[in-house]
């Protein structure tokens, strides 16, 4: 939500930010512009649409400068229009300033600010603290640095800003608060400044997080400094970046969620590796090890996400229950947090998060870990705000996922929750010791059979052509499976904007059926495991009312063959690992749909991928 890079070097900061850009414009892509500093000279550019209409509008003007800032912007406050993009500008013309989250009171200091005559030229909440930042500059005569202090003393919201000055183009200000900030350290003197490592890899590995309530100052003389927002002196901890960069790259795929889709059997075994060992017949989750005795006595799970993290919490709780016989709520991170949820100190709560940014989730788990309980996260980017809250966890290792609509996050995270529930179902005695080798067994297999999914992608493609004009589509499934009919669905709407819902099969005459015509394909997960033949009347219902059926089966399944219009089938594995299997052929009907529908596959209008508003 709202990406920001900044360079101060020796090289022309313009290409390394545009760079730095792309590779952060899954966070937001109505408007992009840039600052850069060339001496004393301060030019701002910035437009409406995406990175490249900012390349375009740039194309001929001058943008000269070793230091620079730019920002790729998901419309809070105001319109994405020209005005409104990033960076904003004091009224004097001398600091411009970039801003990823809300300032909450941005109203009653706006309304000061004015009487004090300075000029707003957007509709941003933004635009108050780079003129709250210049009148504090000038009435106590302090230095940048202070001056961004002391402005965000008075700020109440999130934040993540970088702010240069005209008069001092030796150095760059970056602070954040709930919004994620991450600093690149690079050769002789170059700094960079991202909302994640994603830009930086290409030139540094080393990297300091940046704190909440921490203000970094970039001096091209004196180097980094840190500081909170109390002014007392910080020590940066340096670490190495894991990242590769073709990791951030399309790799041969026309889109990154096709390549991302296709990770799969690598993101999967990744997630497993270390962890599930057959030669001792144990799972092993080094990250939650001290925890563990808190979890095998756990009376209560509460799993908190959102979005495509909430669908595999959903599994998560099948998973739970199934297994390890533990009872589970799953909430939305911003319903939990706003109600006043009861919270046991022996609880233990779930935190899922592809990015570690999520501002619903990360308020949850505050409220959560306020009240006492354990908080476990299940995060996938290595050092993100989540990960470094929770009081243990295990990242997913699906690798950066940059495609807007998450796949292999979804996948990768079921993988982790799976092994999770085994091994505490094993401590907890819950599982029989024939019945867990069995299971180890066969989850050990699941790579491989997501690969056979793969190979189906043909007939999947074509079946995406017969329904890509579909207006309405429904997605069954029970058990399980009905967590990945609401992925199914969801999938669809994001990316290819046609309207789906997902619901227990059994649900459907209670409302849904009453959509039911020759025009509405119905996708519905039939395989073989406790609800088939449930599952298999309701297929029955759908035909009786001429619906058109896609049905995800067990290979060799000849009676759904007989009743639906077409049939995916995918490997034999036991009902708990349906969802890492029957969620593949969803991902890949959406994909074909939206990329015959001419639609923007990984960046779908109005999404971002992290969100870090509420
Ligand atoms: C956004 C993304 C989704 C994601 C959700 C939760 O809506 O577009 O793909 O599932 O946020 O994000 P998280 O990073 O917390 O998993």
């Amino acid at each position: 939500m709202c990406g920001i890079v900044a360079y101060l070097g020796d090289k022309q900061a313009y290409p390394i930010l545009i760079n730095g850009l792309r590779r952060l414009e899954y966070r937001g892509y109505d408007s992009a512009g840039v600052a850069l500093l060339d001496g004393d000279v301060l030019t701002i550019h910035k437009c409406q649409g995406k990175v490249s209409d900012l390349e375009a509008h740039v194309d001929g003007r001058s943008h000269a400068g070793t230091v620079g800032i730019g920002h790729t912007r998901w419309a809070t406050h105001g319109p994405p229009n020209d005005i409104n993009a990033h960076p904003h500008q004091s009224t004097s013309g001398d600091l411009a300033l970039i801003h990823n989250g809300i300032i909450e009171n941005y109203a009653p200091i706006k309304e000061e600010l004015l009487t004090r005559g300075h000029v707003f030229r957007s509709d941003t909440d933004t635009e108050v603290l780079v003129h709250l930042i210049d009148d504090i500059q000038r009435t106590e005569g302090v230095d940048l640095a202070e001056a961004v202090r002391l402005a965000l003393e008075s700020v109440v919201g999130a934040y993540a800003i970088v702010v240069l000055d005209r008069k001092d183009p030796d150095v760059m200000v970056a602070a954040r608060k709930s919004s994620p900030l991450v600093i690149g350290i690079g050769d002789n003197g170059e700094h960079f400044v991202a909302s994640d490592a994603t830009p930086i890899v290409e030139h540094t590995k080393n990297v300091v997080y940046l704190e909440d309530g921490e203000i970094a100052v970039i001096d091209r003389r004196q180097g980094l400094k840190i500081r909170n927002i109390k002014n007392q002196v910080k020590t940066p901890f340096i670490q190495e970046l894991e990242m590769h960069l073709e990791a951030l790259e399309k790799g041969g795929y026309d889109h990154f969620m096709l390549k991302e889709i296709h990770e799969q059997p690598r993101s999967i075994r990744d997630s497993m590796r270390g962890r599930l060992n057959l030669a001792k017949g144990e799972v092993v989750l080094g990250g939650i090890k001290d925890y563990e005795q808190k979890f095998v006595q756990a009376k209560r799970i509460l799993i908190v996400g959102c979005g495509t993290s909430w669908h595999a919490g959903l599994v998560g709780e099948y998973l739970f229950e199934e297994l390890a016989r533990i009872p589970v709520e799953v909430e939305y991170a911003s319903e939990f947090r706003y109600r006043n949820p009861i919270i046991n100190e022996d609880d233990i709560v779930i935190a899922i998060s592809q990015s570690g940014e999520t501002a619903d989730t990360m308020a949850a788990i505050e409220l959560a870990k306020g009240r006492g309980a354990t908080i476990i996260g299940i995060c996938n980017v290595v050092g993100s705000s989540i990960a470094r809250v929770t009081h243990a966890g295990s990242y997913t290792h699906a690798g950066p996922e940059i495609g807007v609509a998450s796949t292999k996050a979804f996948t990768a995270q079921v993988t982790v929750l799976t092994l999770m529930a085994l091994m505490i179902g094993q401590k907890r005695g819950t599982i029989s010791g024939s019945k867990f080798h069995r299971l180890l067994n066969e989850l050990d297999v699941i790579p491989g059979k997501v690969e056979a999914v793969l190979r189906n992608e043909a007939q999947i493609k074509y079946i995406a052509d017969i329904y890509k004009d579909a207006t309405n589509a429904l997605y069954l499934g029970r058990g399980f499976s009905f967590p990945v009919a609401l992925e199914g669905a969801l999938k669809l709407k994001e990316i290819s904007y046609i309207h789906a819902e997902g619901y227990p099969a059994a649900e459907m005459k209670h409302g849904p059926i009453a959509l039911i015509d020759e025009e509405m394909p119905v996708f519905v997960i039939a395989t073989k495991g406790a609800s088939y033949e449930k599952v298999v009347s309701n297929i029955q219902e759908v035909k009786a009312r001429k619906g058109k059926v896609i049905a995800i089966v067990t290979e060799g399944d000849s009676v759904v063959k007989g009743l639906a219009d077409h049939v995916i089938p995918i490997p034999e594995t036991p009902d708990p690992f349906v969802p890492l299997l029957s969620v593949i052929p969803f991902l890949l009907i959406s994909y074909h749909i939206a990329v015959m529908r001419g639609c923007n596959v990984d960046q779908p209008r109005n999404l971002a991928k992290s969100v870090t508003v509420e």
